[in-house]
């Protein structure tokens, strides 16, 4: 049995099993949902649109390489330093190699680099302005320690499980909001001359058997994700078409299955969507030892095994001579790779590979500042506007003159050492004791300093001349009735390798409510690694203020108090649904187990189709605690004037047959519907509002996010948002046509202040 089941791996694609799947004749091919068809040969990059230049130079340097130098483009190697993996370099040619490292909120494993705030964290700010900047800003550091490739960013997960213990490292559960964040990180970090990786690549929405594991010679596979057509390119693919779209250089293939095969060896999803129907020009590369097959995977669309390939090597030759693989196809994977060190000018201008990345910080090496003092405001604002605040009751923020602040819990604080060592991906814990600036595992960046709530609180007490008590230990604190507020900090921690256990945890619970029994002004900050819940406490008449408060990076404590002493004004929103008890998320709460009958080949039926998150709670008709899009300001907003206009766009059925671009078919940016709403700041201090509005598709969903638009208004001020529907925007995915389909009848069309909050109400036809 296992014999067969390697052997359908090795093949790479996917097979109609009609039988029905049980133990006995399972393999790994067996298919059980969706139609996964395999997709061969693996399309050439063509050098379209923006990659041309890039491709002729690239064809030329590839024309003359040995076999041995163009398979050493393929496999990762052990160089001697401290990058996640690297290419050797073909001297003779000038071609320095590559380094390519972690992650996609910072560069982990050195020193002198900024630990800029988490995917979840940019997700919350809805700021696309501010997105490219702190992309650009990270692609620079980047750049200045010699790193050609920027893992990162995440969009998969997408956050369908919502214990999935990675789901931080992605913006957002919207493949909306995900998408539009994501096309601007890539930009911004390939402005800086840096390439990315967008990952993981596709379907990888748990941690839990994320990778096969053999225990006494029985092998469990790694899980599979059983995605439908429909439901791949309406949720999951979206926002790895905006990074395409965007130009991303390159793209990780996942640990997970998908629809029973490897995602690295998945010629439907590689070959298939993303280079056939998405014109990817770039490369593949695998997720660290995500290679399970030989040349299945290099024909299904892989171009290149981190960190190091056992099963490629010269095998990729005799694979070519005795008839298994095609020779363009290794030239194809080379001229992928080479053309995009062109297309990011890597060949003119770019230090030595490696330079700032020393094998062990703590050991003597040379020093490389990758840091700037120009990105100061960038890191500062980008930690300020992820803070969402979802409770402020009788306004009782921005503190005013506060005499006397008293400051609980241990997220208050600093950690007592601050690491450069490697990560670990040990279980995760529920919470960590010291403030959370950032998640664990290969998205735990290494940041220049990290200033914490307690340090940031005691420093405004000196400029104020005002006092601060604190107890960061207790969970049951002595309160000075003297208190003008009491900031109690929690928080919730997740890691790469492990899914959370949960979406609460009693010590922290219990903490906030041994404070507000105490004290009538207590106001709880979250740093969150995901969803957390509030049950325990929302409702408590002295829990006056939350803030959920995400991963700031290393100004958090800087940031959280220019919101509460009000210099900033909080214009974050969840990214998210917070439900009021963890069951309303239904089957997707938890990661799948491995359970007979599929107990080798664990199954994870993406049954619940494109309705996650928000569009979930809609359509079952959940109240949430706060819902997708919600977040507090210490101003109002008013809302008024809709105005949707057809543009002079042809809106035919059909997009015409086009040449595919990178994106796909160009058709689908047609504009063609605007839409236009005034937004009044009705309140006396300035902020920001995130304009949002939602499409009611016929046939689809109740609501999707189709835009959204973040405006700074001056306090009495009007001014006009706007948003652009695409083609794609206001389509389904046809499983029968193979192709985006606008459809027939009304569509709703919805503008406002969160999901479950929209004034203004209109609708279209096409
Ligand atoms: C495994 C992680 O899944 C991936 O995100 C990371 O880029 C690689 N390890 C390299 O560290």
């Amino acid at each position: 049995m296992y014999g067969l089941a390697s052997f359908a791996a090795l093949l790479g694609g996917l097979s109609l099993c009609s039988a029905a799947p049980t133990e006995q004749n399972i393999t790994s091919d067996t298919y059980f949902y969706g139609d996964s068809p395999p997709v061969y040969p693996s399309p050439d990059g063509a050098g379209t649109g923006s990659w041309a230049a890039a491709y002729v130079k690239a064809k030329s340097f590839v024309a003359q390489l040995t076999d041995e130098e163009k398979i050493n483009f393929t496999a990762g190697y052990t160089a001697s330093n401290g990058c996640s993996g690297n290419i050797p370099a073909v001297s003779r040619l000038g071609f320095p190699g590559l380094c390519v490292s972690d992650a996609g909120n910072g560069l982990r494993g050195t020193d002198f680099v900024n630990g800029w705030p988490s995917g979840i964290h940019v997700g919350a700010s809805w700021n696309k302005t501010l997105a490219h900047q702190r992309a650009l800003y990270m692609g620079q550091e980047f750049h200045r320690k010699g790193v050609n490739l920027l893992l990162g960013p995440v969009v998969g997960p997408l956050g369908r499980v919502v214990e999935g213990g990675r789901n931080w490292e992605g913006f957002a559960n919207d493949p909306y909001l995900s998408g539009a964040l994501v096309y601007e990180t890539v930009q911004g970090v390939q402005e800086a001359g840096v390439g990315v990786s967008v990952k993981h690549y596709i379907g990888n929405e748990q941690e839990t058997n994320r990778n096969p594991e053999t225990e006494n010679g029985v092998t469990v596979a790694s899980v599979s994700s059983n995605i439908d057509d429909k439901t791949i390119h309406e949720l999951y693919l979206w926002p790895f078409q905006d990074a395409v779209l965007a130009g991303s250089v390159s793209v990780m293939c996942s640990y997970n299955r998908v629809n029973n095969s490897y995602s690295c060896q998945n010629s439907k999803t590689l070959n298939g969507l993303l280079k056939t129907e998405l014109g990817f020009q770039g490369y593949v590369v695998t997720d660290w030892d995500a290679q399970h097959a030989g040349i299945a995977g290099a024909n299904a669309g892989l171009d290149m095994v981190m960190p190091s390939t056992t099963t490629w090597g010269s095998n990729l030759t005799t694979a070519i001579a005795n008839g298994s693989m095609e020779a363009s196809r290794l030239d194809d994977m080379v001229t992928r790779i080479v053309a995009s060190w062109y297309q990011l000018n890597q060949d003119t201008d770019f230090p030595s590979p490696g330079i700032g990345m020393p094998v062990d910080v703590y050991s003597e090496h040379e020093i490389v500042i990758g840091t700037s003092a120009d990105e100061k405001d960038a890191l500062l604002q980008s930690a300020i506007e992820g803070h969402v605040l979802v409770k402020n009751q009788g306004s009782v923020l921005p503190l005013q003159s506060p005499r006397l602040v008293s400051v609980f819990g241990y997220d208050a604080k600093a950690p007592e050492s601050l690491d450069l060592a490697p990560v670990s991906l040990s279980v995760a814990p529920p919470t960590q004791n010291n403030t959370l600036w950032v998640g664990g595992g290969s998205g735990a960046n290494n940041p220049a300093y990290v200033i914490a709530p307690l340090d940031a609180i005691q420093q405004q007490a000196y400029e104020d001349n005002t006092a601060v008590l604190w107890d960061v230990t207790s969970f049951d604190p002595d309160v000075d009735p003297a208190s003008h507020a009491c900031l109690v900090f929690i928080n919730s921690y997740a890691s790469e390798g492990s899914d959370r256990t949960g979406l609460v945890d009693s010590d922290s619970d219990t903490l906030v409510t041994n404070v507000a029994s105490k004290c009538n002004n207590t106001i709880v900050v979250i740093h969150n690694a995901g969803i957390r819940l509030v049950y325990n406490w929302i409702d408590h008449e002295n829990v006056t203020a939350v803030i959920f408060a995400h991963l700031p990076g290393q100004d958090t404590g800087k940031a959280l108090v220019d919101l509460l002493y009000g210099r900033a004004n909080p214009s974050g929103r969840l990214p998210y649904t917070v439900a009021k008890q963890a069951s309303d998320y239904g089957a997707v709460l938890h990661p799948v187990q491995p359970v007979a009958p599929y107990g080798l080949f664990p199954q994870d039926n993406f049954t619940e189709g494109v309705y996650i998150d928000y569009r979930a709670f809609d359509k079952e008709d959940i109240t949430p605690q706060f819902e997708f899009g919600f977040g507090l300001s210490y101003t109002t907003f008013d809302y008024s004037s809709l105005n949707i206009q057809r543009t002079s766009v042809e809106a035919t059925q059909y997009p015409p047959a086009a040449v595919i671009q990178e994106g796909g078919n160009p058709r689908l940016w047609d504009v063609l519907v605007n839409v236009t709403a005034q937004v009044e700041n009705a309140g006396s201090v300035d902020g920001a509002e995130v304009a949002q509005l939602y499409v009611g598709i016929p046939n689809g969903p109740i609501r999707q996010l189709r835009g959204f638009d973040k405006v700074n208004i001056l306090a009495g001020e009007t001014v006009t948002v706007t948003f652009a529907l695409t083609r794609r925007d206001l389509s389904t995915w046809s499983v029968e046509a193979q192709e985006w389909e606008l459809q027939q009848g009304e569509y709703k069309v919805y503008v406002g202040r969160s999901s479950r909050d929209l004034p203004l109400t209109g609708s279209l036809t096409l």
